[in-house]
């Protein structure tokens, strides 16, 4: 399937099977804002809780917590947010419309040859390095790149445009003072830093994850859920000694590739991406990319942070946020090893590796489905069951069942439509099991269980159904 297909077909089934919705879609919707529907909300839960569980569980000395979205103003003062927290844009002066310049010239260079897109990447990113506006248009007018719109190049000066979102604490507005939403989760673990040390006892070197929502007033959002303006990180901080940031850094770009590939996903889809430019706070910096259907693209970064939040906040509050190495006999300000990773970035990759258009089609007949081959670890609904008529007893049978498994994993009961209807049903929510019940059952205690990927059957004991589907959703 073309790849601007397979990204339309995705959000087709996701709006189609319940897993995500244009935001306040009876109002025409809001751009670049998205809600999880029934399914969406279970996978995208399923896949917080792998990344928290294999980030606080897996590892002793990473601890979770839950910071504000709020944050006191001069965070962001502090973190370099407020100063440089921005995209340079360029605007289309007959259209009106505002470019992020970047996104403007990938785009372009996605019409090129292989040889020459790469030239003008490369050229784009010294020049943003450097931080070359003048040299930035003069690309774009140079390669004849127009406005999607108004089909000129009439382009404004290249400017820098602040993305975070702007409110008012505090109901007098005279009294009001000006806070941001938090575009990153991760200044909520610097604050708390010396917090977490002390009362949890931790040496270094030691992590602090966390999970939570993040806003960014992104200018050109596009790709689904890919660039939203409301969205959810997934980020680690790692406190290590000064000096010993490379290697900790190594380490956790192949501790999250390997992350990346335990969720079956194959190692060809991948690649790494070194930052040339690398933003105000980090020595060291580079992306995962996944193939998604339009390309490969960033899901997670890796940062090596130095000190520098941890010194920016010191400054800034005239709080001290030094560490005692008792190994050393000595304070110091620890270096952080970051990883970033978007959770609404790993629900798209997950399910645009999951989406799968089968030819069934035999001599005979034809045929064809729509299957989600998602990991069953993480699918919403892991077992179905399903009786074979509404009568004899049988939906009695598959409630008992579903009573034995439902307080150890989610589970579905269908009776309606045929039995093959009800497979291709799951097949396109991504159930990997199903158990029908039927007459024999009530006989000698077996069912039969269908397999979503192999499309197989086979007879098994009632009895065995729920360690079979445990075993099968381990996590680790
Ligand atoms: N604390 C570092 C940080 O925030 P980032 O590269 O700006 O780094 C990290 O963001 C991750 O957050 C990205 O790799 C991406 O997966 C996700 N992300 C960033 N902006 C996003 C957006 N507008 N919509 C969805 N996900 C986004």
């Amino acid at each position: 399937m073309a790849n601007e297909n397979k990204l339309q077909a995705i959000i087709g089934h996701c709006k189609e099977y319940g897993y995500i919705f244009q935001s306040s879609e009876i109002y025409d919707g809001l751009s670049a804002v998205y809600d999880y529907g029934q399914y969406g909300a279970e996978l995208k839960r399923n896949i917080r809780d792998y990344w928290w569980r294999s980030m606080t569980q897996m590892h002793e000395n990473i601890v979770g917590i839950d910071a504000a979205i709020f944050m006191h103003p001069t965070v962001w003062k502090a973190s370099g947010h407020v100063d440089n927290f921005s995209d340079p844009m360029i605007d289309n002066k007959d259209s009106k419309k505002r470019y992020r310049v970047d996104h403007l010239l990938e785009a372009h260079a996605e019409t090129l040859s292989e040889e020459a897109g790469k030239a003008l990447i490369d050229t784009m990113e010294q020049l943003l390095a450097a931080n070359d506006f003048d040299g930035l248009r003069t690309l774009i007018m140079d390669n004849g790149i127009k406005c999607g719109v108004s089909g000129t190049a009439n382009w404004t000066d290249v400017r820098q445009f602040n993305l975070m979102f702007a409110t008012q604490l505090g109901s007098v507005a005279e009294e009001a003072s000006e806070i941001y939403l938090r575009p990153e989760t991760a200044q909520g673990i610097f604050v708390n830093f010396l917090n977490v040390q002390k009362t949890g006892r931790m040496k270094i070197p030691f992590g602090i994850a966390q999970t939570g929502k993040a806003f960014r007033n992104e200018i050109v959002a596009r790709g689904f859920i890919f660039r939203m303006r409301e969205f959810e990180q997934m980020e680690m901080q790692f406190f290590v000694k000064p000096g010993t940031q490379k290697e900790w850094y190594e380490y956790w770009k192949e501790a999250r590739m390997k992350w990346h590939l335990s969720m079956g996903i194959p190692q060809e889809h991948y690649r790494f991406h070194d930052h040339v430019k690398l933003a105000h706070y980090a020595d060291a910096a580079c992306d995962i990319e996944y193939d998604f259907p339009m390309g490969f693209k960033e899901v997670e970064g890796i940062h090596s942070r130095t000190d520098f939040d941890l010194s920016q906040h010191q400054k800034f509050s005239g709080k001290k946020l030094t560490y005692f190495d008792t190994d050393i006999n000595q304070h110091y300000v620890p270096y952080v090893v970051e990883t970033s990773i978007g959770l609404d970035r790993t629900v798209m990759m997950v399910l645009s590796e999951a989406y799968k258009e089968e030819d069934l089609s035999t001599a005979e007949k034809q045929d064809s489905r729509v299957v989600l081959n998602l990991p069953p670890m993480l699918a919403p609904i892991k077992l179905a069951v399903l009786p074979l008529t509404k009568k004899d007893g049988l939906p009695e049978l598959a409630r008992e069942l579903i009573d034995q498994c439902k307080p150890y994993f989610k589970c579905y009961y269908e009776e309606k439509d045929s039995i093959g209807k009800r497979y291709r049903r799951q097949d396109a929510i991504g159930t990997p099991f199903c158990i029908t019940i039927d007459h024999q059952t009530k006989e000698d205690q077996t069912v039969t269980i269908r397999y979503r990927d192999s499309m197989t059957q086979e007879r098994i004991a009632l009895s065995s159904v729920r360690d079979l589907v445990m075993d099968k959703i381990k996590m680790f």
